[in-house]
Parts: structure tokens; sequence; C-alpha cells
């Protein structure tokens, strides 16, 4: 239903609300936007072209470390824009030098953490990430022995995360250190990936497995 169709069906009383609404939201990727080119050049992230931001997205890079993102990237960080997320704020976040985190043309996240310890991680290009997915290339603490865990940091252990082209990654997701995502592949809501999950295919549970295999031109 378009705009016109819109407003001929809808009693005045409806569409008032909405149209507010999406005149905020608009203002809010104005806004937004511009913050998030001051952060960037703060920060000094690499980004390669026009971006959409809606909220405030958290920076931390470590000193010779790279966050690169790519043109037409879309980053929600805010509860307005987006009907699924219930903790709002998108973060990035490196902590040593040889860390990078680089996110690819067209990629759309929504309200997600990404914390590249060590290693890289690496999102493809058209890939869309639901709410409150988790991104990461370590254990944060070695697992043993026990003692060790509160000052040892373990980066040995860390493991670089690849994410394919057009994945869609449903909401709650974690993905666990050293973990690959093939092309065109979906992970359904609620997953933890946890190894390499091939492209083309539906995997969905803990740990992901493959539920179905997509063929042919509808899946
Ligand atoms: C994974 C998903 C795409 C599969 O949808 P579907 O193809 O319609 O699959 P079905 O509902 O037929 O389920 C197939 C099997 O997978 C299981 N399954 C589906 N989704 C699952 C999930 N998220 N976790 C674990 N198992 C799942 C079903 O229980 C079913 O198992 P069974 O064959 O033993 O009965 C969907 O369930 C899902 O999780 N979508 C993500 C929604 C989302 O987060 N959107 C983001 C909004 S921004």
């Amino acid at each position: 239903m378009d705009a016109i169709d819109i407003i001929k069906t809808y009693k005045i009383r409806d569409l008032v609300p909405y149209a507010i609404y999406q005149l905020i939201i608009l203002g809010d990727r104005l806004h937004s936007t511009a913050i998030f080119w001051a952060k960037v050049w703060f920060h000094g992230i690499e980004v390669r072209g026009p971006v959409s931001v809606w909220g405030r997205v958290l920076f931390v890079r470590f000193p010779g470390s790279r966050i690169i993102i790519e043109r037409n990237v879309r980053i929600i960080s805010r509860p307005l824009r987006y009907a699924l997320n219930i903790y709002s704020q998108s973060k990035l976040r490196t902590m040593q030098p040889s860390a990078c985190i680089r996110i690819g043309e067209n990629v759309g996240f929504n309200s997600i953490s990404i914390l590249a310890r060590s290693q890289v991680i690496e999102i493809g290009n058209n890939t869309m990430i639901g709410g409150n997915c988790q991104i990461m290339d370590t254990d944060s603490h070695p697992l043993w022995p026990p003692e060790a865990r509160s000052y040892y940091p373990g980066s040995e252990h860390d493991a670089s995360v690849k994410i394919g082209k057009n994945v869609f990654i449903g909401l709650n997701v974690i993905v666990l250190k050293g973990s690959q995502i093939g092309d065109n592949s979906v992970i359904g809501a609620g997953s933890v990936v946890n190894g390499r999950i091939p492209p083309n295919c539906i995997a969905a549970g803990v740990p992901a497995k493959v539920i179905r295999t997509m063929t042919g031109d509808c899946g």
C-alpha cells in the first residue's frame, strides 16, 4: 500500500500519530548520522561512503587496530526505529592492535555488539543482522587453569569470524570465535553459531545446525 492509498483509506485520527512517528524517525536519522560522522572522525573509524544511522553507536578502537565500514551500511541503535530490540545500543570494539572489524557494503544491523579482541571479524556485503546479536573472536578469559581467568588474557585462543554475503541472522543470535557462515544462509532466532555453517542453508538451534538447504529460486 503506497502513501496515497493509506491517506485515502484511513481516518485523519489514525494518520496523524503515524505521520508524526515517521517525521521523528527521519529527524532522528539526520541527527544521528551527523553525530555518527563526528564520532567516526574522533575514533579513527574508516567509513567508505554514505551510511544511515539511528541512535548512538558505541565505538572503542584500540590504537593500531581497524574498524572499517563500507558504503550504504544501516545501523540501528535506538528502540524507536526498530520493533524487536530489547537492548538498543550497537557497539563495535577492538582490544588489540592486530584486531580488525570489517562491515561490508549494504549491511544492515540492529542493536548488535561486535568484539574483535585480537583477530578479524568480517561481515559480507548485503548481510542483515537482527536485534541483540553478539559476535566475538574470543572467549575473553582462558578456560584453564581457573585462577588465570581473572588476569591472563589467553589471546592465543582467539580466532577470526567470517560472515558471508547475503546472510540473514535472526534475533538474539550469538556467533562465537572461529565461526564461519556461508553466503546466502539464514541463522534462526536464538541460535548459537559455533563452527562452520555452509552457504545456501537455514541453520538454527544451540549449537546451530543445518535444518534445510535452499535450492531453486524460492528456497
Ligand atoms: C529459522 C527460521 C527462518 C526457519 O523458518 P521456517 O523455514 O519456516 O522453519 P520451520 O518453522 O518450518 O521449522 C523447521 C524446523 O526448524 C526448527 N526451528 C525453526 N526455527 C528455529 C530456531 N530459531 N531455533 C531452533 N529451531 C528452530 C523448528 O522447530 C522445526 O523443527 P522440526 O522440523 O523438528 O519440527 C525461523 O524459524 C526463524 O528463526 N526466523 C528468524 C526470525 C527473526 O529473528 N527475524 C529477525 C527480525 S529483524
